[in-house]
């Protein structure tokens, strides 16, 4: 196989590239799974372009480059017009060549562009009949297609019968969403079939099976809306006068579903710089998407422009993908390693070989637990698919199970835990050493002691190791009863060192609730849901008190959550009682106790949604604030985790995540996709200084939560 990339040297080269090329092309578009990936397949169609640039008399018919894409599907249902494919651009200035090119063609500049996402799904075409939903046809090779009508029911965004009774052909995208493509492969394997190894596959291979035993969704988002042969004469000119964003407006008035419902939604640009920043925009908002993009599609809008800069064989000249960084690759899965958390948990991480992915190696990916595991039927050795977006930590999507070669080997479940040795509780699908959080004592107090925690200054790692080797402390209790004298009888401890932790430990006691909550490392509770249980109870003691109905009542706590937060106080009540001796705060400042529950259960503070209705108070009340981005200033100092207690303290909630339902974004230095996203609502953003003189009278609150005013 040619190395993607590589520079084809001779025509025997040129011949395997395409051979490779053909290959790849032909599963991509059956649905089976390409050991090219996308990056890869790009490359080698450049090298392949490159040298037919040099040799045009030795030029293969079968080459990806002279023909339309996808050819490998033949259909027997002629499309009324050909279904074609896109040229691409890949940076800034290539863009800026097509548009230069464009505007020769046409004799003019193009003022308005369509601006859309390039949706990572297959083509097709969806054909209506007065208004209701007849056929659907794959792309095939772009002249015919495949029928895929029994699909009917199965895609969202495709509905039945339009709003009006109109005989039209609507083009789109068949995919599906991440969520959508974890169902499949749940519901696939659940029946017996290998996993499909992306949304994409997935969504190739559902939607040409038939008699599956089976149904699962797909989402169809429409960008293309032409006649038929017998559509009525002034619609059919209408359609074919419109510009590409009133298609898409119509499109979506007869009820089917456009990128207009999503975080990016088509738009217009007048200039090649209006585009440009659109395409960042979009790039910004990739990784949050429910739906995987390979890029962006900018389109002459008008009708008039198209039409005069006409069509290739392959693809049109008037619209063009601009294509992002492949987030999936294929690698193989090497090892996968066995860490024990601060709670006990024992996790399974897939260690792969290195693969880059958008400018970053990649060597781990998660893996859930090792019932995921199974259920992927993943083995060592594998070709794996790989996804990477933004900062989220990279996933392993599925096996390539076609790449299989038979030497992959099982992977080994540990019998005991990796860390102690003792017996491993696989009652829960996320196992745990049955020594819980005492396991890995050295984890669960550094965590504590950490600056979202206890905040305890002079206790890193190396000093908690340090006293868990001497045998000083045995669980986050004994920190407070280290004397004086233990802590001096150490190496590297001085009398300086050994006042200041002790007057740090001192200071640590006096942490609000939230904090002490989240040192003890309640499973499911991190930092935000500490501080929603602290303020919601007010006091340990009320908390202990609550059975699973009354933790419920908390905002984001559901029936599952609920019964294992109670199981863990429970298991956790001796050592609450030791810190309670040893002087701990076990109150939140400022929250107040939830009334006692009336005899017909309303509490009578509680609003429909289990949140309390209590009116909060401070400049931040009823407002949801989301923090990005370096902080400068008056907040430089604050963590993310301070900065959220400060929300909370001003009467707001914190949100790690922009939508709709944000009042407000503070956008530091740096800020990315969260400040894109919040411009592209129109939410209302603020600077670090701006927010800090908003809040400035809840700054500064030291241990205890207290304001300084
Ligand atoms: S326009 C004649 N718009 O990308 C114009 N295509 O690589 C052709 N695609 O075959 C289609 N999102 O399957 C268009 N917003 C979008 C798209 C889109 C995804 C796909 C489509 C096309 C392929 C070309």
């Amino acid at each position: 196989m040619t190395t993607p990339g590589a520079v084809i040297v001779d025509a025997v080269a040129y011949a395997q590239a395409i051979e490779d090329a053909v290959k790849a092309s032909a599963a991509y578009y059956a649905g089976g799974t390409s050991v090219l990936d996308d990056d890869a397949y790009d490359r080698l169609v450049r090298a392949i372009a490159a040298w037919e640039d040099e040799n045009p008399e030795q030029v293969l018919p079968d080459s990806p480059t002279g023909k339309v894409a996808g050819g490998a599907v033949e259909g027997d249902v002629p499309h009324t017009r050909a279904m074609l494919s896109l040229d691409n651009v890949f940076s800034a200035e290539e863009f800026t060549a097509w548009t230069a090119s464009l505007t020769r063609r046409v004799g003019h500049d193009i003022t308005a562009f369509g601006v859309e996402p390039k949706l990572d799904g297959l083509a097709i075409a969806a054909r209506y009949t007065r208004g209701r939903l007849t056929r659907l046809i794959t792309r095939g090779d772009g002249t015919a297609g495949e029928d895929v009508s029994h699909a009917i029911g199965t895609v969202e965004g495709l509905p039945a019968e339009l709003t009006e009774p109109v005989t039209v052909e609507v083009r789109g995208e068949v995919l599906m969403t991440t969520a959508q493509f974890e169902h499949a492969n749940e519901v696939r394997t659940a029946h017996g079939g290998a996993p499909f190894a992306n949304p994409r596959n997935a969504a190739a291979g559902t939607l040409r099976a038939r008699e599956r035993a089976y149904t699962v969704p797909m989402t169809f988002f429409g960008y293309g809306l032409l006649p038929l042969d017998d559509t009525e004469p002034a619609l059919a000119a209408l359609l074919d006068e419109s510009a590409h964003s009133d298609l898409m407006a119509r499109a979506g008035g007869y009820g089917v579903n456009t990128t207009a419902t999503t975080a990016v939604p088509g738009v217009t640009a007048s200039t090649v710089e209006e585009v440009l920043a659109r395409v960042a925009e979009i790039a910004g908002l990739r990784a949050s998407l429910p739906f995987g993009i390979d890029g962006i599609v900018v389109k002459a809008d008008l009708a008039a422009d198209q039409r005069a800069a006409g069509s290739g064989s392959r693809a049109p000249r008037w619209a063009t993908a601009y294509k992002l960084p492949a987030v999936e690759k294929i690698t193989r899965l090497l090892a996968v390693e066995w860490n024990v958390g601060r709670t006990g948990i024992i996790a399974p991480r897939a260690v792969l070989e290195p693969v880059e992915i958008d400018g970053s190696t990649i060597t781990y990916a998660t893996l859930h637990n090792p019932a995921d595991i199974t259920r992927r039927d993943l083995r060592l050795g594998d070709h794996v698919m790989v996804h990477r977006a933004g900062d989220v930590i990279p996933r392993i999507e599925a096996p390539v199970a076609h790449l299989r070669t038979g030497d992959e080997q099982p992977i080994v479940f540990p019998e005991a835990c990796p860390r102690c040795g003792s017996g491993i509780d696989t009652s829960e699908q996320r196992w745990r050493c049955v020594n819980g959080r005492d396991c890995h004592l050295v984890a669960s107090l550094s965590y504590a002691a950490g600056r979202d925690q206890l905040d305890i200054e002079g206790l890193g790692h190396t000093r908690v190791v340090q006293l868990v080797e001497a045998g000083l402390v045995t669980d986050l209790a004994g920190l407070f009863a280290l004397t004086r004298d233990q802590l001096l009888g150490l190496e590297r401890m001085g009398e300086t060192s050994t006042d200041n932790l002790l007057a740090a430990l001192a200071t640590a006691r006096n942490q609000p609730l939230s904090r002490v909550l989240c040192a003890l490392g309640v499973r499911g509770t991190g930092r935000s849901m500490s501080r929603r249980i602290a303020r919601h109870f007010a006091t340990m003691d009320l908390l202990r008190a609550a059975d699973a109905e009354a933790i419920q009542q908390v905002e984001g706590i559901g029936t599952e959550k609920a019964p294992s937060i109670v199981a863990e106080l429970a298991e956790l009540a001796p050592l609450i009682d030791q810190l309670v001796a040893a002087g701990v705060n076990m109150t939140e400042p400022g929250a107040t106790p939830p009334a006692p529950a009336t005899p017909d259960g309303a509490d009578g503070e509680s609003g429909g949604d289990g949140t309390r209705a209590v009116a909060a108070a401070g400049p931040l009340a009823g407002m949801t604030v989301v923090v990005t981005g370096a902080m400068t200033g008056a907040l430089e100092k604050l963590s993310r985790n301070q900065m959220n207690e400060l929300i909370e303290r001003a009467g707001g909630r914190s949100s790690s995540s922009v939508s709709k339902k944000t009042s407000l974004v503070v956008a530091g230095e740096g800020a990315g996709s969260k400040r894109t996203k919040a411009e592209t609502l129109g939410l209302r953003l603020a600077a670090p200084d701006e927010f800090a003189a908003l809040v400035a009278d809840y700054v500064d609150a030291g241990p205890g939560g207290e304001p300084t005013v």
